[in-house]
């Protein structure tokens, strides 16, 4: 049997952070077995998609986007086309039938087998007649979510200089009723705390300074008697690494002890992302997010006394089945009240299998309906945002430079309040920290120039 030598593998990953890494992690395990990344899909031999399923029009995008590279295909059948992550979990066999040129999909737990995968589809290929115009091998779908597979000992390939996305956490264990994630990435798993630290130390140790530790509800991850706030303290001390950040929390988690660990490790950064959701009670309810609105705002309250200067961000759901207009405004009344510096807005997406699919119809809001509460949304939060951020400008923040701006002069980096900021230097001060004036506000984004 001669051995499956593709050479170029080109990985296209959607959605949130922990797909970002996911795609790292298969670009890993492809490059450890003599794949070489490709930062194109017109010269792969190996075209990956990395999907996500939290909404519908994240899908659709996607399906239009392997839509396109069904045309690469067509003029170099040989080439193998994946679909990876939660919208392949989630849809299955039933991708492979809507779009019948895909050769593999693969749910989040699949990855360790990739190479494999990817060699009986290609071996598959090969024994085809010569003359026969299918050329391909088989349809492979993978779909299992494994509670053991943490993805211990492979080694993601990280493709910033700057800094690493550290999965810590696979899966959740709530369920909130507009959400798929438990479905598509099974239940929470967390890592050994060991295997963490170490990874942390090799990054530092390859000269990366800057850490996001990752998880689906990452300050629940508890393992090997070791709790979130205790694991955070530790990453935080490793020798070389500067900025110490997380995503995504869930309120419920962020405890006391929490709090106190950011305000009294300096590496660890002034920001938080609470994702609220909603600001009605009934509503929060309907969703099972298991808090109030009193009881997020405690969350809140002590954040802000515990650690001065913290830049909060949040994720919210208009149109929720069942909001009403006045649970809306519920809604932009808490935006106000508690000004967040940056929020992630989402008209409702109904997702098959979800709870949320058996309330009654009556209660679903129209897309018309949806838009205009987002808008408003967005309305609101950008003021408020425009607001904190000319209150700004005129700050010397300490900034962490990732990469070159969209003009070739200019640089782009992050406050450790996480606040992008452009400025003019050369691209050789990538991945150093210097300090910057802030000399203006877009709104969202800042300009500054070097004051050091
Ligand atoms: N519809 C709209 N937004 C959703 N989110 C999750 N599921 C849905 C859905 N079905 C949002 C939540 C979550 C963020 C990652 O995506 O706000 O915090």
């Amino acid at each position: 049997m001669d051995e499956f030598v593709a050479k170029k593998v080109y990985v296209e990953t959607y959605g949130c952070q922990m797909n970002i890494s996911d795609g790292e992690l298969m670009e890993g395990i492809l490059v450890e077995k003599g794949y070489e990344v490709s930062t194109s899909a017109e010269v792969a031999d190996v075209i990956i998609v990395n999907t996500c399923a939290i909404r519908e029009h994240a899908e659709e995008r996607v399906l239009g986007r392997v839509g396109q590279l069904y045309g690469i295909k067509k003029e170099r059948p040989e080439v193998i086309i994946g679909v990876t992550g939660c919208m392949a979990q989630r849809l299955g066999d039933n991708l492979l039938q809507r779009a019948p040129y895909v050769d593999l999909v693969m749910g989040p737990d699949g990855y360790r087998s990739l190479p494999e995968q990817l060699e009986r589809i290609h071996i598959g290929a090969k024994s085809m007649p010569s003359r026969s115009s299918k050329k391909r091998g088989p349809q492979l779908a993978v779909l299992d979510l494994d509670v053991g597979e943490n993805y211990e000992g492979l080694v993601q390939r990280r493709t910033s200089p700057v800094s690493a996305w550290v999965p810590i956490q696979r899966g959740c264990d709530h369920k909130c009723t507009f959400c798929i994630v438990p479905y598509v990435r099974g239940p929470e798993k967390n890592r050994k705390s060991s295997d963490i630290l170490n990874e942390v130390r090799e990054i530092a140790e390859a000269g990366r300074t800057e850490v996001t530790l990752l998880g689906q509800t990452v300050n629940s991850y508890e393992s090997d008697g070791v709790v979130f706030h205790e694991l955070l303290r530790s990453v935080a001390r490793i020798d070389g690494i500067r900025r110490v950040r997380f995503t995504s929390p869930h309120p419920n988690d962020v405890t006391p002890e929490l709090l106190r660990v950011m305000a009294e490790e300096p590496t660890i950064c002034e920001q938080l992302h609470l994702p609220l959701q909603s600001g009605n009670d009934k509503v929060l309810r309907r969703m099972l997010r298991r808090y109030t609105v009193d009881t997020f705002l405690e969350k809140v309250t002590l954040a802000r006394d515990l650690i001065p200067d913290l830049s909060l961000s949040t994720d919210i759901i208009v149109a929720f089945p069942g909001e009403s207009e006045d649970q809306f405004e519920d809604t932009l009344d808490l935006l106000r009240q508690v000004r967040f510096d940056d929020a992630y807005t989402y008209k409702y997406s109904l997702r098959d299998g979800t709870p949320a699919t058996r309330f009654p119809e009556s209660d679903f809001l129209s897309n018309e309906e949806a838009q205009i509460r987002l808008t408003k949304l967005i309305e609101v939060h950008r003021s408020i945002q425009n607001d904190i951020n000319k209150g700004e400008v005129g700050r010397i923040e300490e900034v962490l430079v990732e990469k070159k701006g969209r003009e070739t002069s200019q640089v782009l980096g992050r406050t450790r309040r996480n606040k992008v900021v452009a400025f003019n230097a050369s691209s050789e001060i990538i991945g150093t920290y210097h300090q910057v004036l802030l000399t203006g506000t877009t709104g969202a984004t800042f300009m500054g120039e070097l004051a050091n």
